[in-house]
Protein backbone atom coordinates (compact mmCIF):
# COMPACT_ATOMS: atom_id res chain seq x y z
CA UNK A 1 0.00 0.00 0.00
CA UNK A 2 1.19 3.30 -0.78
CA UNK A 3 -0.21 6.07 2.00
CA UNK A 4 0.36 9.46 2.62
CA UNK A 5 1.95 10.57 6.42
CA UNK A 6 -0.85 12.41 8.38
CA UNK A 7 -0.26 16.33 7.48
CA UNK A 8 -2.23 16.93 10.31
CA UNK A 9 -1.91 15.95 14.53
CA UNK A 10 -3.33 17.39 17.07
CA UNK A 11 -1.80 16.16 20.21
CA UNK A 12 -4.52 16.09 23.12
CA UNK A 13 -2.54 15.36 26.38
CA UNK A 14 -1.05 11.61 25.78
CA UNK A 15 -3.43 11.15 23.03
CA UNK A 16 -1.93 11.75 18.99
CA UNK A 17 -4.87 12.62 16.87
CA UNK A 18 -3.71 12.01 13.10
CA UNK A 19 -5.16 13.87 10.89
CA UNK A 20 -7.41 12.02 7.35
CA UNK A 21 -4.45 10.24 5.58
CA UNK A 22 -5.06 9.14 1.36
CA UNK A 23 -3.92 5.85 0.32
CA UNK A 24 -2.51 6.62 -3.20
CA UNK A 25 -1.94 2.78 -4.17
CA UNK A 26 -3.74 0.24 -2.88
CA UNK A 27 -1.15 -2.23 -3.68
CA UNK A 28 2.59 -0.97 -4.07
CA UNK A 29 4.27 -4.30 -4.53
CA UNK A 30 6.41 -6.19 -2.10
CA UNK A 31 9.15 -4.51 0.65
CA UNK A 32 11.95 -5.43 -1.64
CA UNK A 33 11.24 -2.87 -4.61
CA UNK A 34 12.60 0.95 -4.64
CA UNK A 35 11.48 2.74 -1.98
CA UNK A 36 9.11 6.14 -2.67
CA UNK A 37 11.34 9.11 -3.10
CA UNK A 38 8.62 11.42 -1.80
CA UNK A 39 9.14 11.97 1.71
CA UNK A 40 5.41 12.68 2.66
CA UNK A 41 4.43 9.69 1.35
CA UNK A 42 5.55 5.85 2.84
CA UNK A 43 4.89 2.43 0.59
CA UNK A 44 4.29 -0.62 2.61
CA UNK A 45 5.08 -3.76 0.80
CA UNK A 46 2.52 -5.91 0.89
CA UNK A 47 4.48 -8.37 3.00
CA UNK A 48 4.51 -5.71 5.37
CA UNK A 49 0.97 -6.02 5.51
CA UNK A 50 0.50 -9.70 5.61
CA UNK A 51 3.05 -9.87 9.23
CA UNK A 52 0.41 -7.63 10.65
CA UNK A 53 -2.76 -9.09 9.13
CA UNK A 54 -0.48 -12.50 10.80
CA UNK A 55 -1.36 -11.21 14.35
CA UNK A 56 -4.92 -9.58 13.71
CA UNK A 57 -8.28 -10.72 15.45
CA UNK A 58 -11.32 -9.73 12.60
CA UNK A 59 -14.56 -9.73 14.91
CA UNK A 60 -17.74 -9.56 13.09
CA UNK A 61 -20.80 -8.67 14.86
CA UNK A 62 -24.40 -9.85 13.50
CA UNK A 63 -27.82 -9.58 14.07
CA UNK A 64 -30.32 -10.62 11.64
CA UNK A 65 -28.14 -9.18 8.30
CA UNK A 66 -28.93 -11.19 5.04
CA UNK A 67 -26.68 -14.32 4.70
CA UNK A 68 -25.39 -13.11 1.28
CA UNK A 69 -24.18 -10.08 3.18
CA UNK A 70 -22.13 -12.03 5.84
CA UNK A 71 -20.61 -14.49 2.99
CA UNK A 72 -19.62 -11.55 1.34
CA UNK A 73 -17.64 -10.03 4.39
CA UNK A 74 -16.07 -13.66 4.89
CA UNK A 75 -14.75 -13.76 1.27
CA UNK A 76 -13.13 -10.35 2.19
CA UNK A 77 -10.98 -11.22 5.07
CA UNK A 78 -7.46 -11.46 3.93
CA UNK A 79 -6.66 -15.64 4.99
CA UNK A 80 -4.09 -15.01 7.20
CA UNK A 81 -6.66 -12.83 9.87
CA UNK A 82 -8.68 -15.41 12.62
CA UNK A 83 -12.08 -14.40 12.58
CA UNK A 84 -14.46 -14.98 15.36
CA UNK A 85 -18.32 -13.93 14.28
CA UNK A 86 -20.42 -12.71 17.48
CA UNK A 87 -24.22 -13.28 16.72
CA UNK A 88 -27.00 -12.07 18.02
CA UNK A 89 -29.21 -13.13 15.80
CA UNK A 90 -32.71 -14.90 15.95
CA UNK A 91 -32.67 -18.63 17.13
CA UNK A 92 -36.63 -18.38 16.61
CA UNK A 93 -39.26 -19.18 14.50
CA UNK A 94 -36.46 -19.50 12.37
CA UNK A 95 -33.18 -20.39 14.14
CA UNK A 96 -30.91 -18.03 11.79
CA UNK A 97 -28.33 -18.54 14.21
CA UNK A 98 -27.92 -22.28 12.59
CA UNK A 99 -28.21 -21.19 9.25
CA UNK A 100 -24.97 -18.12 9.85
CA UNK A 101 -23.35 -21.33 11.45
CA UNK A 102 -23.75 -23.62 8.56
CA UNK A 103 -22.75 -21.01 6.29
CA UNK A 104 -19.18 -20.54 8.14
CA UNK A 105 -19.05 -23.90 8.29
CA UNK A 106 -19.19 -24.50 4.91
CA UNK A 107 -16.73 -21.18 4.26
CA UNK A 108 -14.15 -23.54 6.54
CA UNK A 109 -14.56 -26.57 4.55
CA UNK A 110 -13.84 -24.61 1.73
CA UNK A 111 -10.94 -22.00 2.35
CA UNK A 112 -9.33 -24.33 5.22
CA UNK A 113 -9.61 -20.66 7.36
CA UNK A 114 -9.32 -20.22 11.18
CA UNK A 115 -13.14 -18.99 11.93
CA UNK A 116 -15.51 -19.24 14.83
CA UNK A 117 -19.10 -18.45 15.33
CA UNK A 118 -20.46 -17.97 18.82
CA UNK A 119 -23.91 -16.53 19.84
CA UNK A 120 -24.17 -13.65 21.93
CA UNK A 121 -26.87 -14.99 24.15
CA UNK A 122 -24.58 -18.54 24.94
CA UNK A 123 -24.47 -19.89 28.20
CA UNK A 124 -21.24 -20.89 28.67
CA UNK A 125 -19.95 -17.22 28.12
CA UNK A 126 -22.15 -15.72 29.96
CA UNK A 127 -21.07 -17.60 32.91
CA UNK A 128 -17.56 -16.87 32.12
CA UNK A 129 -18.43 -12.91 32.46
CA UNK A 130 -20.17 -13.75 35.60
CA UNK A 131 -17.19 -15.96 36.85
CA UNK A 132 -14.79 -13.20 36.09
CA UNK A 133 -16.58 -10.23 37.78
CA UNK A 134 -17.81 -8.56 35.20
CA UNK A 135 -21.28 -8.67 35.54
CA UNK A 136 -22.62 -5.34 34.10
CA UNK A 137 -22.73 -7.14 30.61
CA UNK A 138 -25.57 -9.56 32.31
CA UNK A 139 -29.21 -9.04 31.74
CA UNK A 140 -32.31 -10.60 34.22
CA UNK A 141 -31.27 -13.74 32.78
CA UNK A 142 -28.11 -13.72 33.43
CA UNK A 143 -27.36 -13.50 29.48
CA UNK A 144 -25.20 -11.26 27.74
CA UNK A 145 -26.73 -8.23 27.22
CA UNK A 146 -28.50 -7.22 23.53
CA UNK A 147 -26.59 -4.35 21.51
CA UNK A 148 -23.61 -4.16 19.16
CA UNK A 149 -21.14 -3.06 21.83
CA UNK A 150 -21.80 -5.76 24.34
CA UNK A 151 -21.40 -7.91 20.83
CA UNK A 152 -18.19 -6.39 20.69
CA UNK A 153 -16.93 -6.68 23.84
CA UNK A 154 -17.38 -10.64 23.62
CA UNK A 155 -15.13 -10.70 20.54
CA UNK A 156 -12.49 -8.50 22.46
CA UNK A 157 -12.50 -11.21 25.32
CA UNK A 158 -12.23 -14.05 22.94
CA UNK A 159 -9.74 -12.29 20.38
CA UNK A 160 -8.12 -11.64 23.93
CA UNK A 161 -7.66 -15.43 24.48
CA UNK A 162 -6.27 -16.39 20.99
CA UNK A 163 -2.88 -14.23 21.88
CA UNK A 164 -2.61 -12.10 19.11
CA UNK A 165 -1.70 -8.34 18.91
CA UNK A 166 -4.05 -6.39 17.37
CA UNK A 167 -8.35 -6.67 16.57
CA UNK A 168 -10.68 -5.37 14.22
CA UNK A 169 -14.18 -4.85 13.67
CA UNK A 170 -15.95 -5.20 10.66
CA UNK A 171 -19.91 -4.85 10.33
CA UNK A 172 -21.90 -7.52 8.67
CA UNK A 173 -23.70 -6.30 6.42
CA UNK A 174 -21.33 -4.55 4.12
CA UNK A 175 -22.43 -5.46 0.15
CA UNK A 176 -19.03 -4.97 -1.12
CA UNK A 177 -16.30 -7.44 0.07
CA UNK A 178 -13.44 -6.07 -1.61
CA UNK A 179 -14.04 -3.15 0.21
CA UNK A 180 -13.47 -5.12 3.04
CA UNK A 181 -10.84 -6.41 2.02
CA UNK A 182 -9.71 -2.80 1.76
CA UNK A 183 -10.65 -2.07 5.63
CA UNK A 184 -8.12 -5.07 6.53
CA UNK A 185 -5.26 -3.91 4.72
CA UNK A 186 -5.75 -0.63 6.10
CA UNK A 187 -6.01 -1.58 9.27
CA UNK A 188 -2.70 -3.45 8.87
CA UNK A 189 -1.13 -0.44 7.41
CA UNK A 190 -1.76 1.61 9.98
CA UNK A 191 -0.43 -0.64 12.62
CA UNK A 192 2.68 -1.03 10.47
CA UNK A 193 2.77 3.11 10.98
CA UNK A 194 2.77 2.95 14.53
CA UNK A 195 5.22 3.77 17.14
CA UNK A 196 3.31 2.79 20.04
CA UNK A 197 1.54 -0.61 21.24
CA UNK A 198 -1.81 1.69 21.96
CA UNK A 199 -2.51 2.60 18.35
CA UNK A 200 -6.45 2.70 16.69
CA UNK A 201 -7.19 2.59 13.48
CA UNK A 202 -10.19 4.37 12.01
CA UNK A 203 -12.09 3.81 8.61
CA UNK A 204 -13.39 7.50 6.81
CA UNK A 205 -14.96 6.15 3.67
CA UNK A 206 -14.54 7.25 0.93
CA UNK A 207 -18.25 7.95 0.39
CA UNK A 208 -21.53 6.51 0.82
CA UNK A 209 -23.60 5.34 -2.67
CA UNK A 210 -27.63 7.00 -2.50
CA UNK A 211 -30.15 6.55 -5.51
CA UNK A 212 -30.73 10.63 -6.00
CA UNK A 213 -33.24 11.77 -8.66
CA UNK A 214 -32.37 8.20 -9.91
CA UNK A 215 -29.20 8.69 -10.05
CA UNK A 216 -25.97 7.62 -8.20
CA UNK A 217 -24.96 10.08 -5.87
CA UNK A 218 -21.35 9.25 -3.41
CA UNK A 219 -22.01 11.40 -0.72
CA UNK A 220 -18.89 12.12 1.71
CA UNK A 221 -20.38 12.57 4.92
CA UNK A 222 -22.88 9.94 6.86
CA UNK A 223 -25.85 11.92 8.84
CA UNK A 224 -24.61 10.71 11.97
CA UNK A 225 -20.92 11.03 11.49
CA UNK A 226 -21.19 14.39 10.84
CA UNK A 227 -23.45 15.52 14.02
CA UNK A 228 -20.61 13.56 16.00
CA UNK A 229 -17.64 14.66 14.18
CA UNK A 230 -18.63 18.46 14.69
CA UNK A 231 -19.06 18.26 18.61
CA UNK A 232 -15.84 15.85 19.08
CA UNK A 233 -13.60 18.46 17.15
CA UNK A 234 -15.74 21.42 19.39
CA UNK A 235 -14.15 19.95 22.27
CA UNK A 236 -10.49 19.75 21.34
CA UNK A 237 -11.22 23.42 20.08
CA UNK A 238 -12.40 24.53 23.17
CA UNK A 239 -9.42 23.16 25.07
CA UNK A 240 -6.61 23.75 22.95
CA UNK A 241 -7.84 27.89 21.70
CA UNK A 242 -7.05 26.68 18.11
CA UNK A 243 -10.53 25.69 15.84
CA UNK A 244 -9.96 22.17 14.29
CA UNK A 245 -11.20 19.71 12.79
CA UNK A 246 -9.02 16.72 12.73
CA UNK A 247 -11.89 14.43 14.09
CA UNK A 248 -13.37 12.84 10.82
CA UNK A 249 -14.52 9.52 12.18
CA UNK A 250 -16.53 10.07 15.21
CA UNK A 251 -18.61 7.16 14.44
CA UNK A 252 -16.31 4.84 12.53
CA UNK A 253 -18.11 1.10 13.03
CA UNK A 254 -14.74 -0.19 10.70
CA UNK A 255 -12.27 0.52 13.36
CA UNK A 256 -9.21 -1.81 14.88
CA UNK A 257 -6.96 -1.25 17.83
CA UNK A 258 -3.91 -2.78 19.72
CA UNK A 259 -5.19 -5.49 22.48
CA UNK A 260 -3.67 -3.54 24.72
CA UNK A 261 -5.29 -0.46 24.07
CA UNK A 262 -8.65 -2.38 23.39
CA UNK A 263 -8.35 -3.85 27.37
CA UNK A 264 -7.62 -0.42 28.61
CA UNK A 265 -10.80 1.31 27.17
CA UNK A 266 -14.01 1.44 28.69
CA UNK A 267 -17.23 0.30 26.55
CA UNK A 268 -20.54 2.54 26.21
CA UNK A 269 -23.65 0.56 25.06
CA UNK A 270 -24.92 -0.11 21.94
CA UNK A 271 -24.21 2.28 19.04
CA UNK A 272 -22.70 4.82 21.30
CA UNK A 273 -19.45 2.28 21.54
CA UNK A 274 -17.47 4.30 18.81
CA UNK A 275 -18.17 7.73 19.97
CA UNK A 276 -17.23 6.43 23.38
CA UNK A 277 -14.09 5.74 22.30
CA UNK A 278 -12.91 8.83 21.50
CA UNK A 279 -14.38 10.14 24.72
CA UNK A 280 -12.92 7.57 26.96
CA UNK A 281 -9.12 8.54 25.13
CA UNK A 282 -9.92 12.39 26.06
CA UNK A 283 -10.81 10.96 29.56
CA UNK A 284 -8.17 8.29 30.30
CA UNK A 285 -5.09 10.06 28.13
CA UNK A 286 -6.17 13.75 27.63
CA UNK A 287 -5.12 14.97 31.27
CA UNK A 288 -8.51 16.68 31.80
CA UNK A 289 -9.94 14.68 34.17
CA UNK A 290 -7.44 12.45 34.96
CA UNK A 291 -3.83 13.00 35.89
CA UNK A 292 -1.30 11.66 33.44
CA UNK A 293 1.47 9.97 34.82
CA UNK A 294 5.18 9.74 33.14
CA UNK A 295 4.43 6.38 31.31
CA UNK A 296 1.44 6.97 29.37
CA UNK A 297 3.04 9.97 28.41
CA UNK A 298 5.89 8.53 27.01
CA UNK A 299 4.48 6.05 25.46
CA UNK A 300 1.63 8.16 23.53
CA UNK A 301 -2.14 7.15 21.90
CA UNK A 302 -2.02 7.22 18.45
CA UNK A 303 -4.79 7.28 16.42
CA UNK A 304 -5.09 7.09 12.77
CA UNK A 305 -7.85 7.69 10.58
CA UNK A 306 -7.48 6.07 6.74
CA UNK A 307 -9.58 6.97 4.22
CA UNK A 308 -10.90 4.14 2.18
CA UNK A 309 -10.81 4.54 -1.77
CA UNK A 310 -13.95 1.89 -2.64
CA UNK A 311 -17.26 3.84 -1.19
CA UNK A 312 -19.01 2.08 1.39
CA UNK A 313 -22.27 0.68 0.26
CA UNK A 314 -24.33 -1.21 3.61
CA UNK A 315 -28.14 -2.38 4.41
CA UNK A 316 -29.80 0.77 5.10
CA UNK A 317 -31.57 0.94 8.16
CA UNK A 318 -33.73 3.69 7.68
CA UNK A 319 -34.22 7.11 9.62
CA UNK A 320 -35.32 6.31 13.24
CA UNK A 321 -32.57 4.26 13.49
CA UNK A 322 -30.25 6.82 12.54
CA UNK A 323 -31.95 9.21 15.03
CA UNK A 324 -31.41 6.63 17.63
CA UNK A 325 -27.26 6.43 16.95
CA UNK A 326 -27.41 10.43 16.95
CA UNK A 327 -28.89 10.50 20.66
CA UNK A 328 -26.47 7.60 21.82
CA UNK A 329 -23.55 9.15 20.23
CA UNK A 330 -24.34 13.14 21.87
CA UNK A 331 -25.72 11.02 25.08
CA UNK A 332 -22.12 9.95 25.66
CA UNK A 333 -20.71 13.52 24.65
CA UNK A 334 -22.95 15.54 27.04
CA UNK A 335 -22.52 13.03 30.46
CA UNK A 336 -18.47 13.24 29.96
CA UNK A 337 -16.59 14.99 32.52
CA UNK A 338 -14.70 16.50 29.48
CA UNK A 339 -17.27 18.09 28.10
CA UNK A 340 -16.96 22.23 28.47
CA UNK A 341 -20.64 23.36 29.73
CA UNK A 342 -21.06 25.50 26.34
CA UNK A 343 -20.61 22.64 24.00
CA UNK A 344 -23.13 20.84 26.32
CA UNK A 345 -25.82 23.41 25.95
CA UNK A 346 -24.62 23.50 22.00
CA UNK A 347 -25.67 19.55 21.97
CA UNK A 348 -28.95 19.91 23.41
CA UNK A 349 -29.88 22.26 21.33
CA UNK A 350 -29.01 20.70 18.17
CA UNK A 351 -30.90 17.41 19.68
CA UNK A 352 -34.15 19.36 20.44
CA UNK A 353 -33.90 21.17 16.65
CA UNK A 354 -33.70 17.84 15.33
CA UNK A 355 -36.64 17.06 17.19
CA UNK A 356 -34.60 14.06 18.73
CA UNK A 357 -35.34 15.73 21.87
CA UNK A 358 -38.50 16.76 22.84
CA UNK A 359 -38.19 20.33 25.12
CA UNK A 360 -37.92 19.86 28.61
CA UNK A 361 -37.16 16.38 28.07
CA UNK A 362 -33.70 15.20 29.75
CA UNK A 363 -31.19 13.31 27.81
CA UNK A 364 -30.46 10.13 29.97
CA UNK A 365 -26.81 8.75 30.50
CA UNK A 366 -25.56 6.05 28.43
CA UNK A 367 -24.95 2.26 30.38
CA UNK A 368 -21.14 1.97 30.42
CA UNK A 369 -19.08 -1.45 30.61
CA UNK A 370 -15.33 -0.86 32.04
CA UNK A 371 -12.16 -2.14 30.80
CA UNK A 372 -12.04 -5.53 29.59
CA UNK A 373 -8.83 -5.31 31.67
CA UNK A 374 -10.44 -5.23 34.73
CA UNK A 375 -11.71 -8.28 33.73
CA UNK A 376 -10.55 -11.57 36.16
CA UNK A 377 -8.50 -13.50 33.29
CA UNK A 378 -7.81 -16.64 34.77
CA UNK A 379 -11.27 -17.31 35.69
CA UNK A 380 -12.62 -16.33 32.81
CA UNK A 381 -10.35 -18.83 30.91
CA UNK A 382 -11.29 -21.79 33.59
CA UNK A 383 -14.86 -21.65 32.58
CA UNK A 384 -14.06 -21.23 28.71
CA UNK A 385 -12.02 -24.42 28.88
CA UNK A 386 -15.14 -26.24 29.35
CA UNK A 387 -17.00 -24.59 25.86
CA UNK A 388 -16.91 -27.13 22.90
CA UNK A 389 -14.60 -24.33 21.24
CA UNK A 390 -11.94 -24.15 23.66
CA UNK A 391 -9.41 -25.52 21.46
CA UNK A 392 -9.55 -22.21 19.02
CA UNK A 393 -8.10 -20.59 21.52
CA UNK A 394 -5.65 -22.73 22.47
CA UNK A 395 -6.86 -22.18 26.27
CA UNK A 396 -4.49 -24.79 27.76
CA UNK A 397 -1.72 -23.16 26.09
CA UNK A 398 -3.00 -19.43 26.50
CA UNK A 399 -0.75 -18.74 30.04
CA UNK A 400 2.54 -19.82 28.41
CA UNK A 401 1.76 -17.73 24.89
CA UNK A 402 1.81 -14.70 27.48
CA UNK A 403 4.67 -15.71 28.99
CA UNK A 404 6.25 -16.22 25.95
CA UNK A 405 5.32 -12.76 24.50
CA UNK A 406 6.37 -11.05 27.37
CA UNK A 407 9.93 -12.37 27.19
CA UNK A 408 9.73 -11.83 23.11
CA UNK A 409 9.29 -15.24 21.91
CA UNK A 410 6.73 -15.75 19.32
CA UNK A 411 4.47 -18.95 19.92
CA UNK A 412 4.06 -21.43 17.36
CA UNK A 413 0.58 -21.15 15.53
CA UNK A 414 -1.39 -24.40 15.05
CA UNK A 415 -3.43 -25.39 12.34
CA UNK A 416 -4.66 -28.52 14.14
CA UNK A 417 -7.39 -27.59 15.71
CA UNK A 418 -9.44 -26.06 12.31
CA UNK A 419 -12.71 -28.97 12.34
CA UNK A 420 -13.38 -27.60 15.26
CA UNK A 421 -14.31 -23.56 14.64
CA UNK A 422 -17.67 -23.46 14.23
CA UNK A 423 -19.27 -24.81 17.12
CA UNK A 424 -22.92 -24.52 18.94
CA UNK A 425 -23.66 -22.87 21.55
N1 LIG B 1 -23.55 -9.17 17.83
C1 LIG B 1 -24.39 -8.17 17.59
N2 LIG B 1 -25.30 -7.86 18.56
N3 LIG B 1 -24.32 -7.47 16.43
C2 LIG B 1 -25.19 -6.45 16.25
C3 LIG B 1 -26.17 -6.09 17.20
C4 LIG B 1 -26.23 -6.86 18.42
O1 LIG B 1 -27.07 -6.68 19.31
N4 LIG B 1 -26.87 -5.04 16.70
C5 LIG B 1 -26.34 -4.76 15.48
N5 LIG B 1 -25.35 -5.62 15.20
C6 LIG B 1 -24.50 -5.69 13.99
C7 LIG B 1 -25.24 -5.52 12.67
O2 LIG B 1 -25.78 -6.75 12.21
C8 LIG B 1 -24.13 -5.01 11.77
O3 LIG B 1 -23.33 -6.05 11.27
C9 LIG B 1 -23.29 -4.15 12.72
O4 LIG B 1 -23.59 -4.60 14.04
C10 LIG B 1 -23.60 -2.65 12.59
O5 LIG B 1 -24.98 -2.47 12.84
P1 LIG B 1 -25.90 -1.60 11.84
O6 LIG B 1 -27.28 -1.65 12.39
O7 LIG B 1 -25.67 -2.01 10.44
O8 LIG B 1 -25.34 -0.16 12.11
P2 LIG B 1 -25.20 1.04 11.07
O9 LIG B 1 -24.73 0.56 9.76
O10 LIG B 1 -26.40 1.86 11.08
O11 LIG B 1 -24.05 1.86 11.76
C11 LIG B 1 -22.71 1.42 11.65
O12 LIG B 1 -21.92 2.46 11.26
C12 LIG B 1 -21.93 3.55 12.17
C13 LIG B 1 -21.08 4.66 11.58
O13 LIG B 1 -21.56 5.09 10.36
C14 LIG B 1 -22.33 0.86 13.03
O14 LIG B 1 -21.07 0.23 12.92
C15 LIG B 1 -22.29 1.95 14.05
O15 LIG B 1 -21.80 1.42 15.28
C16 LIG B 1 -21.43 3.09 13.53
O16 LIG B 1 -21.44 4.13 14.46
MG1 LIG C 1 -24.80 -1.01 8.70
Amino acid sequence: MRIEIPRELERFGANLFYGVQKVFELDSGSGEEEDSHNPLIRRLGYDVLHEVEKELVVIVPIKGEQLKLLQGVLYGIPHPCRVIIVSNSDRGPVDRFSIEKEAVRNFVGYTNKRMMIVHQKDQIIANAFAQAGYTDILDQDGLIRTGKAEGMIVGTMLARLTGRRFLGFIDADNYLPASVLEYVRIYAAGFALRKSDMTMVRIAWHSKPKVIDSRLFFSKSGRTSAVTNGFLNDIISRYTGFETDVIRTGNAGEHAMSMELAESLAYASGYAVETFHFIDLLEKFGGVTQELNHETTRRAIEVFQIESRSPHLHAEKGDDHIDDMIRASLGVIYHSPVTPEGVKGDLLADLRERGILADGEELPPVRMYPPPRTIDLPAFVSQMRHHPYAAFFDCETFPKRSRARATGRRPVETRSTLKSETISP
